[in-house]
This record gives C-alpha cells, sequence and structure tokens, in this order.
C-alpha cells in the first residue's frame, strides 16, 4: 500500500540544472532533496518561478524524475516543462543557481500494479511526465511494460533510450509520419488491447491532452479495461483552495459530483469520469 506524506514541503530549490530538448521542451533539475525523498509516481509540485507579483500563482508541473547520488540518496526532482506560457518560459530560461519555490510532493500518485498484470503507458506530448518515475517503479517489481507515445513530430519524442534501458517496450507515433506510426495514439493501443486475450490482465495509465485522454478512457472501456488518468486542469493553489481544478466524477450514489482534481487527483479511474 501507498503511504503519502501527509504535509508537502515549500523549498527554494537551487536550479542544478537546465537542459533543453528543442525550442519548446526543457528539464529542469531542482535541489530538493526533501520532496525527492517523499514522491511517489504521478505527483506533482506547485512551482512559482519568479519573485515579482506576476504571475501571482504557481503551477503544477509532475515530478518527472528523482535524481539520487552515488550512494542512492535522493539529491533532487526534475520536471519537463513544454513552453506554453509566461511561467513556462521563464522555466525554459531558467539559470543555474537561481531559486525557484517548489511546493509539494501534492496529489495522489498511480497505483502501481504488480505481475501478472501487464502496464500498458499512454503518453502525448508533455504528458510523458509522470511515466519516467512510474516506469521506475514497474521495472522493480518486474512488470512487463510498454509506453504507447505520441507527439506532432520525431524531434518531440524524448527520453527514448532512458524506457528502453527500463526494458520498456517502445510504441510510437507522430502526427506528421517522421518516427514510429502516422496518426494518433490511441489507434495502436485499440488494436493491441484487441489482440489480447481477455484472460491476460493489463493495467492503463495515461495523461497527455484531455481529447486523449477521453479518447483513452473510451478505448479501454470498450475492451473492458481499467484505466488510471492523469488529469490536467487549470490549478491555482493544488491544495484544495480554490476549485480551479475540479473534474465531474460519478459518485458512490451514481451521480456527477464535481472533485478537486488537485486532492482526489491528478490521477484518476477513466471510467468515473464525465468526459465532455
Ligand atoms: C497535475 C498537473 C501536472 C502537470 N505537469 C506538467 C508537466 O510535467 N509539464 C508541463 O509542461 N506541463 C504540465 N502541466 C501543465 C502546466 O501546469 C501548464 O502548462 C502551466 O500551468 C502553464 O503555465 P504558463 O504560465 O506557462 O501558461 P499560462 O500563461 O498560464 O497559460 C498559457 C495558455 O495555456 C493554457 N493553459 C494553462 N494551463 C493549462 C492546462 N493545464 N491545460 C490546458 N491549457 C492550459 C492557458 O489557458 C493559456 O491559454 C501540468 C498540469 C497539471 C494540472
Ligand atoms: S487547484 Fe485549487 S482546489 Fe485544486
Amino acid at each position: 500500500m501507498t503511504i503519502l506524506s501527509l504535509m508537502p514541503i515549500d523549498v527554494a530549490a537551487e536550479v542544478v540544472a537546465n537542459r533543453a530538448l528543442s525550442a519548446d521542451y526543457n528539464v529542469l533539475t531542482l535541489g530538493a532533496p526533501a520532496i525527492a525523498a517523499g514522491c511517489f509516481p504521478g505527483q506533482f509540485v506547485m512551482v512559482k518561478s519568479s519573485s515579482r507579483r506576476d504571475p501571482l500563482l504557481r503551477r503544477p508541473f509532475s515530478v518527472f524524475e528523482v535524481v539520487r547520488d552515488a550512494g542512492g540518496s535522493p539529491t533532487a526532482i526534475t520536471i519537463l516543462s513544454k513552453r506554453i506560457g509566461i511561467s513556462t518560459r521563464e522555466r525554459y530560461d531558467a539559470r543555474p543557481g537561481q531559486t525557484i519555490a517548489t511546493l509539494g510532493p501534492l496529489g495522489r500518485p498511480f497505483t502501481v500494479v504488480d505481475p501478472p498484470t501487464e502496464a500498458w503507458m499512454v503518453a502525448g506530448g508533455v504528458g510523458l511526465a509522470p511515466f519516467a518515475t512510474l516506469a521506475e517503479a514497474l521495472a522493480a517489481r518486474h512488470v512487463k511494460s510498454t509506453l504507447f507515445y505520441g507527439a506532432r513530430t520525431g524531434a518531440e519524442l524524448f527520453y527514448l533510450d532512458f524506457f528502453r534501458a527500463l526494458g520498456v517496450e517502445l510504441v510510437l507515433t507522430t502526427e506528421d509520419g517522421s518516427l514510429g506510426e502516422k496518426g494518433r495514439v490511441v489507434a495502436p493501443l485499440d488494436r493491441r488491447l484487441g489482440d489480447r486475450p481477455a484472460s491476460a490482465p493489463v493495467m492503463l495509465y495515461a495523461c497527455g491532452p484531455e481529447r486523449m485522454l477521453a479518447a483513452t478512457a473510451k478505448t479501454a472501456a470498450a475492451h473492458g479495461r481499467p484505466c488510471q488518468v492523469s488529469v490536467e486542469r487549470i490549478m491555482g493553489c493544488g491544495m484544495g483552495g480554490c476549485y480551479s481544478c475540479v473534474v465531474p466524477m460519478r459518485g458512490d450514489d451514481g451521480k456527477f459530483h464535481h472533485v478537486r482534481s488537485c486532492l482526489a487527483g491528478p490521477v484518476l479511474a477513466a471510467d468515473q469520469i464525465l468526459w465532455t
């Protein structure tokens, strides 16, 4: 059973490194050993990158990797960031030595399966972020894992060798056909599920744009497979105070209720969500 850290920690984390992966994507290493030591796959941090008023609110980011020293002690976390607005632009330009207010770990993580259940991860774009730590946790349990990973173009498919080194099978798709199968990532997922005997258990894990999550949830339901999705709603506080992050979900009474995805999620059961 996963025992969650009860109290998130707010630290002024030093930027240890900032690696550009492309013109829009970067991986930022933040010196935050206490957060690194307490986080589980799928959890996130709320990050405020400047001391200026604008932007006032922190932004949520999945913990991408936990960095360890030679003795195995956690020293830092990384975040995989896609530049889309004011905070992610600042993050792309961050310099080593600068400090960034970082609060975490937050939210409910993925439930990690055991063999003989296989794990099929489904990532769209920057939705890859929660799967590096999940793949490590699955490998530690000797779970056979596959990553269905789609992006617009082959130049935006990152960390492929990282997943291969963990023994993860890769199924790649690109919208322009420059790497892997041309089209959307749910197509090969649907085919593979169709080929799999009902007696062979598999857990789906998905993170990416809302339309991709909805399509994955629909595909999982059509094949009668369980699916955990990590939703990326706009989050104002990350701690249950602002209700900016609500998701309509079916309650025990069978009716739909709005739940705060920062507390009940970001990892939620796909078949409980009312997809619009
Ligand atoms: C739990 C969680 C984990 C996340 N993990 C990552 C991650 O690992 N890497 C990453 O790059 N991003 C991640 N995101 C999304 C990230 O938080 C947003 O990209 C970020 O808040 C944008 O901040 P900004 O100031 O750069 O953009 P803003 O200037 O605030 O917004 C720019 C534009 O993007 C839109 N936008 C902002 N946030 C979102 C969102 N969540 N969904 C859809 N549209 C949005 C705005 O409406 C606006 O149109 C995560 C979100 C959640 C909820
Ligand atoms: S982000 Fe404020 S309640 Fe969820």
